[in-house]
């Protein structure tokens, strides 16, 4: 029987990590262990910013794990996926050996972190059907069996391509990769998804690993927090490889106030607008002269080809709409990337291309 740890970087295994303060169990009433400073700032919202912040804000955790569905010790509290990205691949990845692999065209950061840590990128480019891109499930299997990747990352629903992988699929390479890899599905968008969540397969895949975000769908993107959802074993090798204070207080503390339940409530009318505006914008812009295909997506956002996405792209900025121009990454050299704004920005997108 394999465990999940004997994937993790040989001299990692036994790492404990920096000893903080703040992780010394200690109870007190006179706080003298940290070098913190005794007095508080009159910057200090009532935050005690003067004291370093639990290293894993507990609140905030228990809140997250269920949110997701998941027990604590299944979450690391992190500072966005972004964290969370590099944590995984600097935990299992000894660099220049182990691979990473990708599907592009995907989110960049995952070929960043590799490369910062000198991991081989190995590329399963997906497939256009057109509508709709699609991963080699049969090209995934056959890297995997091959030994060279140690972490795969799959973006679903993929940005910015806008599809989501099935459970079946998801499952499916979990087996493939027993023993072999660690599985990130990276669930950023899960939100605006009709596709069930992979966190249903934590309990069976101790080496699949899901990553979700405040930054979307909770529209917290500034305040930095993310969760990594994968096995305790895994969450305590990514804690002792972690910054010892990675989220800050008033970050945790503003995210614990976006999921009250009056908070969650908000969302989901946000999330039911934004998939209402994204059908509706998906129409409207197959049927517009200059776009020649609209991808569907189970994001917020669409990817779009135009005939002349320059020319596109400059009437956008003449009008003042800014979107993400696709064009520098593979198989999307006519491509923009529009995010679903509010109606009213919507509007305004609409009329500057049909201007
Ligand atoms: C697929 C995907 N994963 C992760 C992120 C980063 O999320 P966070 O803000 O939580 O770091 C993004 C951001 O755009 C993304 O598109």
């Amino acid at each position: 029987m394999t465990s999940v740890l004997d994937l993790v970087r040989p001299d990692l295994r036994a790492f404990a990590g920096y000893a903080s303060a703040r992780r010394e169990k200690a109870t007190g009433h006179v706080w003298l262990n940290a070098n913190e400073s005794p007095w508080r700032s009159s910057a200090d919202a009532g935050l005690s910013l003067n004291r370093y912040p639990e290293p894993q804000p507990t609140a905030l955790r228990e809140r997250m794990a269920a949110l997701y569905g998941v027990a604590p010790e299944r979450l690391m509290v992190t500072r966005g996926s972004d964290e969370g990205i590099d944590l995984l691949v600097r935990s299992f990845c000894r660099a220049g050996i182990d691979g990473v692999l990708v599907a592009p065209p995907c989110f960049g950061m995952y070929a960043v972190s590799a490369r910062v840590q000198n991991a081989p990128l190995v590329e399963v480019p997906l497939e256009d059907r057109g509508r709709e891109f699609s991963l080699d499930v049969t090209a995934v299997e056959d890297v995997i069996a091959h030994g060279d990747v140690r972490i795969l990352f799959l973006c679903s629903p993929a940005n910015p391509t806008g599809q989501a992988l099935s459970i079946r699929q998801i499952r499916h390479i979990a087996k493939a990769a027993t023993g072999l890899a660690v599985v990130v599905v990276d669930e950023a968008y899960a939100e605006f998804s009709s596709v069930d969540s992979a966190v249903s397969l934590l309990d069976e895949f101790p080496h699949l690993v899901v990553l979700r975000t405040l930054s979307k769908a909770y529209a917290m993107a500034g305040a930095r927090i993310g969760a990594v959802l994968a096995d305790p074993d895994v969450i305590k090798v990514l804690r002792s490889v972690a910054a010892p204070y990675s989220v800050a207080a008033p970050s945790a503390s503003l995210a614990l106030d976006a999921l009250s339940e009056s908070a969650q409530a908000e969302a989901r009318a946000r999330i039911a607008t934004t998939i209402h505006e994204r059908e509706a914008l998906l129409k409207v812009l197959r049927g517009m002269k200059g776009v020649t295909s609209v991808y569907r997506s189970e994001g917020n956002f669409l990817l779009v080809r135009f005939a002349d996405a320059d020319l596109a792209l400059r009437r956008l900025l003449a009008a003042g709409v800014v979107v993400r121009d696709m064009r520098a990454m593979p198989q999307l050299g006519d491509a923009l990337r529009i995010s679903i704004g509010t109606p009213d920005e919507n509007a305004a997108l609409l009329e500057a291309l049909a201007r």
